[in-house]
Parts: C-alpha cells; structure tokens; sequence
C-alpha cells in the first residue's frame, strides 16, 4: 500500500518522540512491503516563532492532502506563564482539531501485564480494566464564546453544543461498544448543566436504537471516583471535551506512566494520532522521555485509517516486549537501568523484521 503521512512533530519533547514512531513505521513498511511518504510541516510554538500561526495554511494543505497525520505534542513555557499572550500553540492543536473536523477522540486505557507494579493503584484493581474513552473534541467549552468585560473583572467561557453534535459522538461511542464488551458509559453533569441534560436526552433517545449495548450514565464528578475505585467496571465511556480532557488525563496514570498511551482523532477529513502526554519542556532534548504513547499511536493509525491490523498488531506485541524485558525510560525505569528515548526506538524497530 502507498501510506501519505503527515507528520507535525511541534514543540518539546515532541520531535524526539516522533522520531521514534517513525523508525517503527519505516521498519513495518519495509516488512510488509508498504510505500512510505512521510511530509513535514510545523505547528505550535515552532510554528508561530517560523510564520506567527501555530497551524499555518501551509501545514493544514499538508493535513488534508495526507492519508493520516502523526502528531507530537505542542506547548511551551514562555506562553504558560503568560496570560496575555496573543498566540498560543494550543491554538494551533484546537485549529488543527476544528479544521480537519476531528470530532472523536479515542483514548485507550491500557493496562501492561509488566507493569502492574508501576500503577500507583493496587494490583487486584488494575488488572482487568480494559477501557477506552470517546472524547468529543470539536464543541463545548473549548470551543464557545470566551471573553471579558471592559474593565476586566469578569471572564466566561460558553459550554454549547447542538443536538447534531452529540448525536454523531454519542452513535459513534454506540458502535464502538458494539465491537468491545458492549458497555457504554455516557458521563455527564445533568443534575446542574443544560448541555449535560441535552447529552442525556440524547444517549435516552439513541438507546433505543442499540438495544444489545447496555447503558449507564454517570456523573462526571463520580465518573472520576469509580476510574480510581473501579476501572474495570468500564468498557466504553463516553463524554464532552471538558470532562474527557480531565478524566483521560486521570486515566492515564493508571497504566504506570502517562508517557504509555496513545490516542486517535478521527472524524470529517484526515485522521491524526498523538499521544496523550503534552510537550514536557523540562525534558526536551535530553533523548529521556517516553516514546511509547506516540508508538502506539502509530499503531493506531494503521489500525484506524488504514485497517492495517497485523501491522498494528505487530507493534503493540513488541511494545509489550520492551516492556517485559525492561526496556523502557526512565519514567517506567525507577532504579532499574534506563534507556534513551533514542534506544528504545532502536530496539523497537529492530525487532520488526
Ligand atoms: C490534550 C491537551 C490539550 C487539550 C491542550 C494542549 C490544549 O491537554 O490533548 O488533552 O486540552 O485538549
Ligand atoms: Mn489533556
């Protein structure tokens, strides 16, 4: 197959990560004979220090035009602690998000038979949880009116979202339990936010149309508890931006590191992996963080946009063995030896023949 892949490394620790992913999808194409096109093209701060846009015209043509986009993580330091900063790169990750029309994110909550130790939950409660949760990422509050008052003592943030869209998030969510466990959670706050009670009027109304699936609807702020209390109780969550931003991130740590998941975006134009860590600054060039979530989202992508299974599966096994056999950085290292970034790519891609 000839694969066009967009490639936006950004900012931080990104490029290295990326650099890892695509030594991984270079040895696959070479095993199972797939033509490979990688393209370039910036975003975030490294974009907005090259053309002052943190997703310029350029790298969006580049997005369309690609069959899939591998994504870094963007962010950086000197526009955090800076309030009044015009251009942020997060703009260019919510533009990115907003142009391609990515309305579903797919985040994993994965589970490492290895790494059970490394979970700061016990155990008996990781071992079997198995979840992934479905983030409509294109509406909400990050996405609504934002402003201020004249004099500057108030702020808002408008939460809006159309009955069109929790529809397509809430059916895609219906399918996807109908191919897992066939449990779906839809988390919400509908004891005090009207977009939350437009949510559930929905998930009521589209229950009846996939009966084989079993519902539960839970509030957000006891959806946080049961992912620390019970994670294996979950199969299929499903949620608004906000909240989904939030309980993924908590999600995250359970598998031992956040630096471990992967995540699809998919939904109107071309599809974009990414892990779900940010840019983290405070390691970037130091060939130290963690390139397994991007890994693993390149094994998403040949699962998601090109159906590519035994290509995906390929990756996630030698993922395992690295980890089995300590392969890892030092995130996952604790006081055992720790690899580079570079050396886990390395042996990654070297077992792919
Ligand atoms: C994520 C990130 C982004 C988000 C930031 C960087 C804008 O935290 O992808 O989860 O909040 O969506
Ligand atoms: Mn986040």
């Amino acid at each position: 197959m000839k694969l066009n892949i967009a490639v936006l490394a950004g900012d931080g620790i990104g490029p290295e990560v990326i650099d890892q992913a695509i030594k991984v999808v270079n040895a696959i194409g070479k095993k199972y004979n797939h033509e490979i096109n990688f393209t370039h093209a910036l975003t975030g701060a490294a974009a907005i220090d090259a053309v002052g846009n943190p997703y310029p015209d350029e790298t969006h043509e580049v997005c369309m035009q690609a069959d899939a986009v591998l994504f870094g993580a963007i962010g950086h330091p000197r526009f955090d602690n800076d309030p009044s900063a015009k251009v942020r790169p997060e703009q260019g990750l919510l533009g990115m998000r907003k142009k391609l029309g990515l309305y579903a994110n797919i985040r994993p909550t994965l589970v490492f038979p290895s790494l059970l130790h490394k979970s700061p939950l016990r155990r008996e409660l990781i071992e079997n949880a198995d979840f992934v949760c479905i983030r409509e990422l294109t509406g909400g509050i990050y996405f609504g009116d934002k402003g201020r008052s004249e004099d500057r003592t108030k702020a808002w943030d408008v939460c809006e979202y159309t009955t069109e869209e929790v529809e397509r998030i809430i059916r895609l969510a219906f399918t996807y339990a109908q191919n897992r466990r066939k449990k779906l959670c839809i988390v919400d706050k509908a004891n005090v936010l009207e977009t939350s009670r437009l949510w559930r009027e929905v998930g009521q109304r589209l229950e009846k149309e996939y009966t084989d699936v079993t519902v539960e609807y839970l509030f957000v702020d006891a959806a946080a508890m049961r992912i620390i209390q019970w994670p294996e109780g979950f199969d299929v969550m499903v949620t608004e931006n906000m909240f989904g931003d939030i309980l993924t991130d908590e999600a995250s740590v359970i598998s031992g590191s956040m630096g471990l998941m992967p995540s699809a975006s998919i939904g109107i134009h071309t599809s974009v992996f990414e892990p779900i860590h940010g840019s983290y600054p405070q390691a970037a060039g130091k060939n130290i963080a963690n390139p397994i979530g991007t890994i693993l989202s390149a094994a998403m992508m040949f699962e998601y946009a090109f159906k590519l299974n035994d290509e995906a599966a390929e990756i996630r096994n030698i993922v395992d063995k690295s980890l089995a056999e300590g392969v890892v950085t030092i995130d996952i290292a604790g006081s055992d030896k720790a690899y580079s970034t570079s050396e886990v790519g390395d042996w990654i891609a070297a077992q792919i023949n």
